[in-house]
């Protein structure tokens, strides 16, 4: 089965078993997650959901729920009351404890927000992002506020990891996040203590979050070439 074909049939699958009426839901960002809102779109357009609240993390998931009818509300909102029943996400990296690197779409800093406020969290994934060590080849995202991005470089270079400011495609310049602010794309060069590593990067002044999430259990859907769907808890 080709990667194309395995987002759909985990972001599709994640949708069926775990989005139930009445859910205050968190929408992620990227190329598997997608299908999962388009399939939460499709079902509550046939009637066989209902009454979905949903949190977007970003411009591209809003769009999404936009063209899919699927009712938007903010984590502030009074009928969310910063709390969500579930959020369903991608992910860059996943290791074998389900600690997982996100941000290669950017949005990391709302996926974040809105995962740490859900009292679920799944990720939906393909068998490729399965990894041993994570931010060893996908770099780890770290947003930083414009005026940091040397400061921040520099004390990530001290923590020993290689940063490169991520370049935008079909504009001129960096990638600017959905709150206005820059990708540094941090490589470690040996293996880190994830946990351990998410609080030190977001301890230098400047750092806005990174894409180290450690301190939720997801259950993570894995496509697999074969056409299976693993999950792991
Ligand atoms: C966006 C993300 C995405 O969830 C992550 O990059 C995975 O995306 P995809 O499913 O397209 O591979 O963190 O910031």
């Amino acid at each position: 089965m080709e990667q194309q074909d395995m987002k759909v049939l985990v972001g599709n699958r994640a949708a069926d078993l775990l989005v139930k009426d009445g859910m205050k839901l968190g929408l992620g960002t990227g190329s598997t997650v997608v299908h999962t809102v388009r399939r939460v779109g499709a079902l509550l357009q046939e009637g066989k959901l209902r009454d979905i609240k949903a949190v977007s993390t970003s411009f591209q998931t809003t769009i999404e729920c936009e063209k899919m009818g699927i009712p938007l509300y903010t984590l502030n909102s009074r009928e969310i009351g910063g709390q969500l029943d579930l959020s369903i996400d991608g992910a860059d990296e996943v290791d074998a404890q389900n600690r997982c690197t996100k941000g290669g779409g950017a949005a990391l800093l709302l996926e974040k927000i809105v995962a740490y406020a859900s009292l679920s969290y799944a990720l939906v994934i393909d068998e490729s992002k399965l990894v041993e060590n994570l931010g060893l080849v996908f770099p780890i995202a770290v947003e930083v506020v414009p005026e940091a991005r040397l400061v921040v470089n520099r004390a990530l270079e001290e923590l020993g990891a290689e940063a490169l400011l991520r370049e935008a495609v079909r504009k001129a310049g960096p990638v600017i996040t959905d709150k206005g602010n820059l990708i540094l794309d941090t490589r470690f060069k040996s293996p880190v203590d994830p946990a351990v590593m998410e609080t030190e990067i977001n301890r230098i002044a400047g750092v806005v979050e990174n894409g180290l999430f450690t301190r939720i259990k997801p259950v993570v859907f894995i496509a697999r070439r074969d056409g299976t769907i693993g999950e792991r808890r």
